[in-house]
């Protein structure tokens, strides 16, 4: 099957890219290097050093004897991207290619702004392209478990059955989501579903719970094959935070009272599950809708479980509880309906202190590029304009600014935008952006 990873230079899309490829499906790969920019732009960093994507294509061809084509450009770009269509012809395309942080989308107004079109025009752009070129393609897409928030009721797979005033009618299940980023996925999901009824497009909606874990078969075939890893305050998730903090022996910071209850996964079964969504496409018109993750813990749970795997090794840690700094419940009812994958034929792997042990000596060699300083969480979601963005938020205007002048969009609006741009001296993004003189 020929299959478009957009996000390819990502966590998931990196591995992604290379387990289809090695499955012997063709596989292409589309990113603009957001993540890496934006690093650069804040002072973050993947703990394990990430090689650029030229170069991991060659390691790939080199270690594996396949090939998989790279399309270095932005999904915001409608050209680019129907241009990507109509040359590789993609049965399916993987969307990751998003921004993907909630802390992110949380710093102030800008940063909302640039996450919400990014990820919804972006979206949108995939949808049209798919509609005009390659109508019977099937658009598998990341959402996420925040997009439905912690209702006191059981949490369905995307619909739910409502009687109201004596009349029954199945709809999309309630979104209640946490932040400005969770937003952007319940409106892509809101289009997605659209697009599917009116064109009849057929689409997955992969609602994914928080994911963990550093390695993949593939990634641990070569060092050059690494993806990145994060475990700051704006781009790491809980547990791989947990176990950045375990190695360098900083105190656990779980958020309030820790009872915050998500559903979790680990990265071999996000590759999997994209797998089987991908074999088992729904109908032309069908929006199906998929809960990606394998296992609930409370935040305190998983604490609890990286102090003890860290204990094995003689690390002794403490568990704090630090200010909350998200609008959300502390300790509330979760259960999230999740057997829909496991019906296509995933075998779930569990958390279990081999794997968390495994997961702390792969870290433990990398424990002296730990940035300190970028551990703590500094986006408190109360404030409407948060320090910690601040100096980054001219640049991140730029860049939305940027990306816009590449669509199809009237000239006096890039005329506009190419002024802010130079105001905002954004010129040194430029190089970083075109995908030859990427950063690590
Ligand atoms: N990691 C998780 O725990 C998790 C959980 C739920 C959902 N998700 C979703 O999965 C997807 C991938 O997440 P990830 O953790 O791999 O993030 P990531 O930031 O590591 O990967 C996303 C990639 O997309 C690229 N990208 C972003 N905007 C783009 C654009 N406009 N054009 C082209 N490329 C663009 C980035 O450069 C990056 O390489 C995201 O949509 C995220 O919201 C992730």
């Amino acid at each position: 099957m020929r299959v478009l990873v957009i996000g390819g230079d990502g966590y998931l899309g990196w591995p992604q890219a290379m387990g289809l490829s090695r499955k012997g499906h063709r596989v292409g790969v589309v990113d603009n290097f957001l993540h890496r920019q934006l690093d650069k732009m804040g002072g973050t960093e993947s703990l394990i050093p990430i090689y650029p994507l030229e170069e991991r294509m060659a390691a790939w061809k080199q270690v594996s004897g396949e090939s998989i084509e790279q399309f270095c450009g932005d999904v915001n770009d409608f050209a680019f991207v129907c241009a990507v269509v109509q040359r590789f012809k993609p049965e399916a395309i993987m969307h990751y290619g998003e921004q993907p942080s909630a802390p992110f989308s949380m710093i102030d107004r800008d940063h909302g702004v640039f996450t919400q079109v990014n990820n919804i025009v972006g979206t949108l752009n995939l949808l049209y392209a798919i509609k005009e070129h390659q109508p019977r393609c099937h658009l598998v897409k990341l959402g996420t478990m925040g997009e439905y928030g912690t209702p006191n009721i059981d949490i369905e797979e995307g619909f739910i059955e409502i009687s109201h005033n004596g009349r029954k009618d199945v709809m999309p299940y309630p979104k209640q989501p946490g932040s400005f980023y969770h937003l952007s996925k319940v409106h892509d999901s809101h289009n997605i579903m659209f697009a599917c009824k009116v064109w009849g497009s057929r689409s997955t909606d992969l609602n994914q719970g928080v994911v963990y874990g550093v390695e993949t078969e593939e990634t641990a075939l070569d060092e050059r094959l690494a993806t990145r890893f994060d475990y700051d305050g704006i781009w790491g998730t809980v547990l791989n935070r947990f176990c950045v903090q375990a190695v360098i022996e900083h105190p656990l910071t779980v958020y309030g009272k820790g009872g915050q209850t998500r559903g979790f996964l680990d990265i071999r079964d996000t590759m999997r599950c994209v797998e089987l969504a991908i074999l088992n496409p729904p109908e032309p018109g069908e929006y199906r809708v998929l809960n990606q993750f394998t296992e609930q813990f409370t935040v305190r749970q998983l604490a609890e479980l990286v102090r003890d795997a860290a204990g094995k090794k003689g690390l002794r840690l403490e568990i704090t509880h630090e200010e909350d700094p998200r609008v959300e419940e502390q300790t509330h009812y979760y259960n999230a309906k999740h057997t829909r994958l496991v019906d296509l034929g995933l075998q779930p792997r569990y958390l279990s202190d081999v794997l968390l042990e495994s997961i702390l000596d792969r870290l433990f060699r990398y424990r002296s590029r730990v940035r300190k300083e970028t551990i703590l969480a500094l986006v408190d979601w109360r404030k409407a304009r948060n320090p910690a963005g601040c100096a980054a938020s001219d640049r991140v205007g730029a860049l939305h600014a940027r990306t816009w002048t590449g669509a199809s969009i009237p000239d006096a609006v890039k005329r506009a935008a190419a002024l802010a741009l130079r105001a905002a001296g954004a010129n040194a993004l430029r190089g970083a952006n075109d995908g030859r003189a990427q950063p690590r």
